[in-house]
């Protein structure tokens, strides 16, 4: 059955649907009658999925259009956002138009900037592809490009008008780019919710085989907690700093391997782990709850150990530049428990250490 999941923003509303074979139907959930809509997708997408889309909107009463962007991480960029403005324009996309975007985390970034500057904004309803926009990244109403200095640098906040959660679409995801997205799953349990914990802990086999009824109870439970955090912090400054535990490694990980050794899931993985073991050492989290949470992942087949040794003090510079950072020292959000975290400040010795046992 599908869920709502209702994000209220006051003057600004969101409803997130969750269910199994919501594609098919999209043109009667899409609000608006005889509305145009601009479908922003990819190579790899648009094949399995465009068709279905494009057929429910137009049987709809609905009118069109697909763009395509190549399927890389250079698509966040202004050049691929400038691109667009064009083509709507040339198309006569006016200020009630709707885009949508129908992809993992690259597309909906993209799509969200785009809607959210195209004639000063217009609506967009994101259709999450990936595990990972499904749980976390088309929820929120974060959108960013990319600059040659950094990721995420250009961005704006846009709340999308709908998010439609299809986990029928996750069967064809590479099975890397699904284990990537068990990571921010598994962030939810330990940052937020014991439940979602307990509930992969005690399926890992349905979740491995990726069994479509979890996955929509999943994918609802960790779209309900992030909308409830959104809720009470859509800018991001308090409460919504928790959902960045295990991204501060993650991160430094990232940028120090220049984003090629590691998904963004696979790095926020080693930061979980990385995290936990420095919550472990300052004594605030108990050896037996550590070794529950490294066992978890271990069963997801998410990495707790780093690939190979990066230089220490560059990883440690880079987690000083980290947002929750202040005063030239590194702050984390640690777990005090399954589905309790602090932020918390921690010494430089420290790191080292619990770098030391994650192979860095
Ligand atoms: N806005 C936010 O709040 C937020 C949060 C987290 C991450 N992000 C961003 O999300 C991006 C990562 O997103 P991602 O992990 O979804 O990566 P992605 O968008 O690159 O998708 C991963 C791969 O899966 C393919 N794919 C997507 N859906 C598929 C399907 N159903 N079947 C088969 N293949 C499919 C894609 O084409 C791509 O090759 C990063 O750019 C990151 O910065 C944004
Ligand atoms: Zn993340």
């Amino acid at each position: 059955m599908t869920e709502e999941i209702s994000l209220d923003l006051g003057d600004r509303k969101c409803s997130i649907l969750v269910g199994r074979g919501l594609l098919g139907d999209i043109g009667k959930l899409v609000p608006g009658k005889n509305r145009r809509f601009a479908v922003i997708t990819n190579p790899t997408v648009n094949p399995l999925y465009g068709k279905q889309v494009l057929d429910s909107l137009k049987k709809h009463g609905h009118a069109h259009v697909l763009y395509d962007v190549p399927d890389s991480e250079a698509s966040k960029s202004l050049d691929a956002a400038n691109q667009l403005y064009v083509r709507l324009s040339d198309a006569g996309f006016e200020r009630d138009s709707c885009i949508i975007g129908l992809g993992g985390g690259v597309v909906g970034d993209l799509a969200g900037f785009v809607a959210a500057t195209y004639m000063r904004g217009i609506d967009i309803i994101q259709v999450p592809t990936t595990l990972l926009a499904q749980v976390d990244s088309a929820i929120g109403g974060k959108t960013g490009l990319n600059l040659p200095g950094g990721k995420n640098l250009v961005g704006a906040f846009h709340q999308p008008v709908m998010v439609i959660s299809d986990v029928s679409v996750l069967a064809t995801l590479p099975d890397r780019d699904y284990v990537s997205g068990l990571a921010e799953v598994v962030k939810y349990g330990i940052a937020a919710d014991p439940e979602v914990f307990a509930l992969l802990e005690s399926n890992v086999d349905r979740i491995n085989r990726r069994d479509e009824r979890l996955l929509e109870k999943t994918v609802a439970r960790c779209s309900r907690i992030k909308a409830g955090i959104v809720q009470e912090d859509e800018r991001d400054r308090g409460k919504r700093l928790l959902l960045n535990f295990g991204h501060t490694l993650g991160h430094a990980l990232e940028v120090a391997t220049g984003y090629e050794t590691y998904r963004h899931g696979e790095a926020v993985a080693i930061g979980m782990l990385f995290a936990a073991r420095v919550s472990e050492k300052k004594g605030l989290l108990k050896a037996k709850e550590l070794k529950r949470i490294a066992e978890l992942a271990e069963t997801l087949g998410l990495p707790s150990q780093a690939e190979d040794r990066l230089e220490r003090e560059k990883l440690i510079s880079l987690m000083k530049g980290d947002k929750k950072s202040r005063g030239g020292k590194v702050h984390m959000v640690l777990p005090t428990g399954i589905g309790t975290t602090v932020i918390s400040e921690i010494q430089d010795e420290l790191l080292t250490a619990a770098l030391e046992e994650t192979g860095l």
